[in-house]
């Protein structure tokens, strides 16, 4: 039963309806000066650091609608490309990940976060997720599931590395894995989907780099080349690179410091030493990045930071309007990596975005966010009773698909309706102690100023109307 404006004049209260008339403008918020208490410290106890660890951060809520817009990308693109979602533990078994990605890795040698557990067991927080998939990919018998197996997963990895701008110590990928596939369209197909994306999310000046490191047995006769020309350079190298000649230097290309990065300059290329079916492999990809019209250039000194890569191995940047190289993620072929953890033989393709650094380069150029729905109901309420009536009546308009807003801590009436305003919903239904009585409510249209009384059990079909002919207001506007 819907009574009409006339019925609604005698049941409200008077001092509701005075706080009702009451509506404001918004008034200016008050800064409130923030005392913090000296901590009371115990003779023995250690004094509590109220900040982040070193390398951590918070990711506070005025940042959580770019996070929000990543997050509904990626589910986005990683359905429409077939992909099904995994989740992996931070904590794995140490050497899941000390040997597939390497001795003589920054990862594995410097940035690991290495610990015994109670029991005794040697574990670590994952630096990278991809041996965690593999790791899963054969505990769980992935391996009798048709074959493309199309892996996505995203969450927090840790490494102890120096932070900077852009480096954390956790941080968070975003992953894309394809099991079972060698085909180089495979490999395509992945850079593709990094491409779109950053499209998606407002990053331009797209750059790959993409390089062929070959097989683990068809590099051999390249390492050696390489260790001999390494050996002939040795006095300009620093001395943990110099250690690497004999026992990893493919690793040098790794090195940042302007001395290796010119030695590396002259060093015998990967791509001008490969097996037929790798040189082949690579001839194809570019055919079919030519053909995606995907922009991508060729760095022979391109190796990536982790053993396991074979084959195909990709960056891919932001190019500033300075000319500066924002790198974003990076990824290749890691056709070893099942066989090496016990696994039969199984090609592999993938990569994994830097979701910090997504969102770094979404505020530099100014990338659109996401937008939350907006309420478009408000709750206000006054009295206890009316306080009580109130928190049903909030469950159920939420039930109903309703988007409602409320301030239930808020006191006085005129405070709420205040709120009300500043959320800038279509309608309040407002609650009074006579309303909580009769079992009523007071329902206000926000932008005609009109009100009604209703019964409380046709309360939301009387929203629901209210709220289509509203919209169809605002259209006409
Ligand atoms: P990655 O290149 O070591 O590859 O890391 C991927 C991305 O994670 C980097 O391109 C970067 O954006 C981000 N990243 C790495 N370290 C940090 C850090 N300290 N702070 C902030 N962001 C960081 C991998 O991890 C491979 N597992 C990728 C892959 C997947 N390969 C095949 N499948």
């Amino acid at each position: 039963m819907v009574r009409k404006k006339t019925t609604a004049k005698k049941t409200v209260k008077k001092s509701t309806k005075k706080q009702i008339k009451k509506i404001t403008a918004k008034k200016p918020v008050a800064v409130k000066k923030v005392i913090t208490k000296k901590p009371v410290i115990q003779k023995d106890e250690e004094q509590l650091v109220l900040q982040t660890v070193r390398g951590m951060r918070d990711i506070l809520p005025g940042d959580q609608a770019y996070w929000q817009q990543v997050r509904k990308v990626f589910e986005k693109r990683s359905i429409e490309y077939g992909f099904s979602r995994i989740d992996t533990p931070i904590i794995e078994f140490e050497n899941i990940f000390t040997r597939p990605i390497g001795t003589g890795t920054d990862i594995v040698d410097k940035e690991m976060y290495s610990f015994r557990t109670k029991g005794g067991d040697n574990v670590a927080l994952r630096p990278e997720m991809t041996a965690s998939i593999a790791r899963s990919y054969i505990q769980h018998g992935m391996m009798i599931l048709p074959k493309p197996i199309k892996l996505f997963s995203m969450g927090p990895a840790y490494r102890y590395d120096r932070p900077q701008e852009g480096r954390y110590r956790e941080f968070y990928q975003a992953e894309f894995d394809i099991f079972g596939e060698e085909d180089p369209i495979l490999d395509a197909q992945i850079m593709q989907i990094a491409y779109r994306v950053l499209k998606d999310l407002g990053i331009k000046n797209i750059q790959f780099s993409v390089n062929s490191i070959g097989t683990v047995e068809s590099r051999q006769e390249y390492l050696k080349l390489l260790k001999v020309y390494f050996r002939s350079k040795k006095n300009k190298l620093p001395s943990r690179y110099k250690e690497m000649i004999s026992t990893n230097p493919l690793r040098i290309f790794d090195a940042k410091d302007d001395k290796c990065i010119q030695v590396c300059a002259g060093a015998p290329q990967s791509i001008d030493h490969l097996d037929k079916e790798s040189r082949e492999h690579f001839k194809n990809l570019l055919e079919y990045l030519d053909e995606l019209d995907l922009p991508y250039t060729i760095d022979p000194q391109l190796v990536r930071g982790l053993d396991y890569y074979t084959r195909t191995v990709f960056e891919v940047y932001a190019n500033d309007e300075f000319g500066k190289k924002r790198s974003l993620g990076g990824g290749g072929r890691f056709d070893g990596l099942i066989e090496l953890f016990g696994g039969e033989p199984t090609p592999a393709i993938g990569f994994a975005f830097g979701v910090d650094r997504l969102i770094m380069e979404m505020k530099r150029v100014k990338a659109k966010k996401y937008q939350a729905p907006q309420p478009r109901v408000f709750l206000a309420q006054l009295g206890e009773l009316a306080k009580k009536k109130s928190l049903q009546l909030f469950a159920d308009i939420e039930q109903s698909g309703i988007l409602v807003a409320e301030s239930f801590g808020r006191g006085a009436l005129q405070k709420q309706l205040r709120h009300a305003n500043k959320l800038g919903v279509e309608l309040t239904l407002i609650i009074g102690q006579q309303e909580a009585l009769d079992d009523t409510v007071i329902v206000k249209n926000m932008l005609t100023g009109t009100q009604e009384t209703v019964a409380r059990d046709k309360a939301i079909a009387f929203v629901r109307k209210n709220l289509k002919a509203s919209a169809k207001l605002v259209k006409k506007k």
